[in-house]
């Protein structure tokens, strides 16, 4: 197997006046050279926290985190600007992460310039790369001097991606990239996403609060909840057999098409764990509907139930025997477990 990135036990907590916010807690995963892995969970899970340190846009806490081998949690200051080059982001909204008083010309030429891609370019060749990143990504070169308020929201993501490629990486940390995009835009970005990465052997880590998306997408689907891994496996495999009660729950909120609302959609209770100083219990346990006096005995670990496939739940045993059974609860309020995002 031929690892691109590898992330071990890595944590990033914030001090704050109410106490520290685990924002990720201990999470580890491979990715393979030209796979994408697909980051999944609700708003507030830790996922745009995972995806900036594991770039080292923010410090992580502790762990490490290793690309092609080398640990960046450690790198120097000019073996990670370095680095940076092979490792980019996309945010979720262009519209935020590029600055608008600049033309499609100056916000593409900025990373180039910048990192000195082209040595002792003229203004001429910047543009004749511009021009051609602009190719790549599918915006008309007339456009080459419009400002990003006089674009969609699709050509505005499309610059933010041709941001990226212009320091040819070999990393991509998608952070919601379509969430904010209308749905007939979304798949429009999300098939130069899957293009570009066939053709540049690009390997994608995709942040996502929407299953579907990455069923779309990713080789594999990493679930998060507040701040730990409660899920990984193959994307068919979860999708398939789904493990943990909330991949279940998450999973039965995704809309079928033609028929809308999943008829056995799994209501969950509304009561959720704080991420601020997590009691040493399972941090599903308040919203499963299968806890037990078990579940409040320490977190979980992350087992291997079957090849590739891990899951974290205290009623999922090794081989993968599964003693859930569903507790009558009181009514309370139900929630739905995937509320739109912020
Ligand atoms: N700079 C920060 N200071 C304090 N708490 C933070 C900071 N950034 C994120 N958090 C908290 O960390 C948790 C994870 O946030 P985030 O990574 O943005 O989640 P997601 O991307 O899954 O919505 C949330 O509880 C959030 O409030
Ligand atoms: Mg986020």
């Amino acid at each position: 197997m031929d690892k691109l990135m590898e992330v071990r036990d890595l944590k990033k907590y914030f001090k704050t006046p109410r106490g520290t916010v685990h924002a990720v807690d201990g999470v580890s995963f491979t990715i393979e050279r030209g796979k994408t892995l697909g980051v999944v969970g609700e708003s507030g899970c830790g996922k745009s926290t995972l995806g900036r340190c594991i770039l080292r846009l923010i410090e992580p806490t502790e762990g490490e985190v290793l690309f092609e081998g080398t640990d960046i949690c450690s790198a120097k200051r000019r073996e990670l600007k370095k680095l940076r080059k092979d490792m980019q982001i996309i945010f979720q909204d262009p519209y935020s992460s590029i600055n608008p008083r600049r033309t499609v010309l100056e916000l593409i030429a900025e990373p180039i310039k910048f990192n000195n891609i082209i040595p002792n370019a003229t203004e001429t060749d910047i543009e004749n790369r511009v021009l051609e990143l602009m190719k790549i990504v599918g915006i008309d070169e007339r456009l080459i001097n419009a400002y990003p308020h006089e674009l969609d929201g699709g050509r505005r993501q499309r610059i933010g991606i041709a941001r990226a490629l212009s320091l040819q990486p070999k990393f991509i940390v998608c952070d919601e990239p379509v969430s904010a995009l209308d749905v007939s835009i979304q798949a429009q970005i999300l098939n130069l996403l899957r293009e570009l990465q066939h053709e540049m052997g690009l390997t994608y880590m995709f942040i996502t609060h929407d299953l579907s998306v990455v069923n779309y997408f990713a080789d594999d689907i990493m679930v998060m909840y507040l701040g730990q891994v409660v899920e990984k496996a193959p994307s068919e495999v979860l999708f398939e057999n789904p493990m943990h009660p909330y991949t279940q729950a998450l999973l039965s909120a995704i809309l079928i098409p033609e028929v809308g609302a999943n008829p056995h959609h799994i209501k969950l209770r509304g009561e959720v764990t704080s991420p601020i100083d997590p009691p040493d219990e399972c941090r599903f346990a308040k919203r499963c509907n299968y806890v037990t006096e078990g579940c409040r005995k320490g977190t979980p670990p992350l087992l291997e139930v079957s090849p590739g496939h891990f899951v974290a739940c205290h009623c999922i045993k090794p081989g993968g025997i599964n003693t859930l059974k569903e507790t009558v609860v009181e009514e309370s309020e139900e929630i739905c477990p995937c509320p739109p995002i912020e």
